[in-house]
């Protein structure tokens, strides 16, 4: 199959290399000429762990391409859009410019019978107003609605074995030839008994949104358990393995920290209520509201309690901070708690550094106010307090007796609730969890 991969970021290059595994002949399309010129020389622009091994895997076969001139999707059948849809600047609803401009560009080379395959997180209602989009300029096209679930730091793998193939198709039957030819895209993984499921646009699109702002619930009411087991003097960890082993509820999601960030959970919650809003549904969704409001808490507690751990003053204090990503194994810091934390401590007068084995460059570029400091050992030396905020493994694996010799004062807050306390304390650490005594 020849297939075009319409945007080259998070999304889009993982697709397109993962379409090539898959033994079709991908050519990835991208505005970003500097973007396109790395993922030619097989290099990822971004830190996907298992991406650029995947990318010099399939540039060996010759059936990955990359080009910026969308004249480049004339010979495809398939066509996934894969562009980004941010928060709108000072409103909740989501920012639909990159898919139009996508769709308009990619339009004039679609042939009768090529199938354009939305994959962004898009307002549900988009697909409908697609649709139309796509009659007029090449009637005999089809649009299918097929949302992505992957995770940074996992993409690949969830990208080539999901856990479900949505397919949204005008009027949601089986019989839609699209069906067929997605099939035929997901041959491999399907014939591996990936569950598949067929369905409307509009159901489709909301599969997706439900996911995330179920995952969002989730995370926030452990977070908002923490938030009570701290007012009750109880350890939010151990209630969260209880609960979590009723298999109605699972144990997954259900770390109590400093709350979810990325580029897409805090996002997608709001782009939700701001839909269903213009639905005339919002009350559906005023829940949405307190998952929000519950999340950003977390970040004001954690700059509290760092105050607490440098007996009441942040001013003058030497903080640093462990972890600038939203998550561990990626270097994506679009909302992320972790930097949002270090930047509000070093507003209000602590001198922060920030370390991170991925993150930094990026975390220079969005807040170049604060210091940053690649190594460990030199970011942790003579700290009055470290925050522990992203919880790669050697942040983790870190020695409590070890790194005492390096700090000014044995504080650490653990804000992602992954050190074993009783060792920290042990070993002479005035030790703070989230939610814990
Ligand atoms: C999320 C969804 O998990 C994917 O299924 C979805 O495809 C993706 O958004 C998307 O819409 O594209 P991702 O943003 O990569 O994936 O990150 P998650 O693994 O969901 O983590 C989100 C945030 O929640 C992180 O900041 C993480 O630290 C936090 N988190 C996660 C918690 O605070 N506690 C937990 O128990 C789990």
């Amino acid at each position: 199959m020849r297939i075009s991969v319409i945007g080259c970021g998070y999304l889009g290059a993982v697709h397109a290399a993962c379409m090539a595994k898959l033994g079709h002949e991908v050519v990835g399309i991208d505005v970003d000429k500097d973007k396109i010129s790395e993922l030619s020389s097989a290099r990822a622009p971004f830190f996907e762990p298992g991406l650029e091994e995947l990318l010099k895997e399939v540039q060996e076969t010759g059936r990955l391409t990359f080009a910026t001139d969308m004249a480049a999707a004339t010979r495809s059948t398939v066509h996934f859009v894969c562009v980004g849809t941010p928060q709108k600047k000072g409103e909740n609803g989501a920012d639909l410019s990159f898919v139009d401009a996508a769709i308009a560009s990619l339009v004039p080379h679609l042939a009768p019978g090529d199938l354009v395959v939305g994959k962004s997180t898009v307002p549900v209602g988009t697909a409908s107003r697609l649709s139309e989009v796509l009659a007029e300029a090449q009637p005999e096209a089809h649009l299918v609605w097929n949302p992505e679930f992957l995770r940074e730091g996992h993409a690949v793998s969830d990208t080539l074995n999901p856990d479900r193939f949505v397919y949204g198709v005008a009027g949601g039957s089986e019989d839609h030839p699209a069906v067929a030819i997605l099939d035929d895209v997901y041959g491999t993984p399907l014939s591996s008994g990936t569950p598949r499921l067929v369905m409307d646009h509009p159901t489709a699109e909301l599969v997706k949104t439900a996911a995330n702002s179920f995952l969002a619930t989730k995370i926030s009411f452990i977070n908002a358990m923490a938030e009570l087991c701290e007012a009750a003097g109880a350890d939010v960890t151990r209630l969260a393995d209880a609960i979590g082993i009723d298999d109605r509820i699972g144990r997954k999601f259900l770390n109590a920290g400093i709350g979810f960030g990325g580029g897409c959970l805090p996002k997608d919650i709001r782009a939700f209520m701001a839909r269903a809003g213009e639905l005339g549904a919002d009350q559906a969704l005023t829940f949405l509201r307190e998952v929000d409001a519950i999340n950003m808490r977390r970040r004001t507690r954690v700059v509290e309690l760092a105050r607490e751990l440098c007996q009441g003053s942040l001013l003058g204090k030497r903080i640093s901070v462990l972890g600038a990503a939203f998550k561990p194994a990626s270097d994506d810091v679009r909302d992320s708690p972790a930097l949002s934390i270090a930047a509000q401590l070093q507003l209000q007068g602590a001198v922060v550094t920030v370390t991170d084995p991925k993150a930094l460059s990026n975390a220079a570029k969005r807040f170049p106010e604060l210091h940053y400091e690649s190594e460990t050992s030199k970011a942790v030396a003579k700290a009055d307090a470290l925050l522990l905020l992203t919880e790669w493994d050697e942040y983790r694996s870190l020695d409590p007796y070890e790194l005492i010799t390096s700090v000014s004062a044995p504080r650490i807050l653990d804000g992602r609730n992954v050190l074993d306390a009783a060792k920290w304390r042990a070993a002479g650490w005035q030790y703070r969890g989230l939610g814990r005594p």
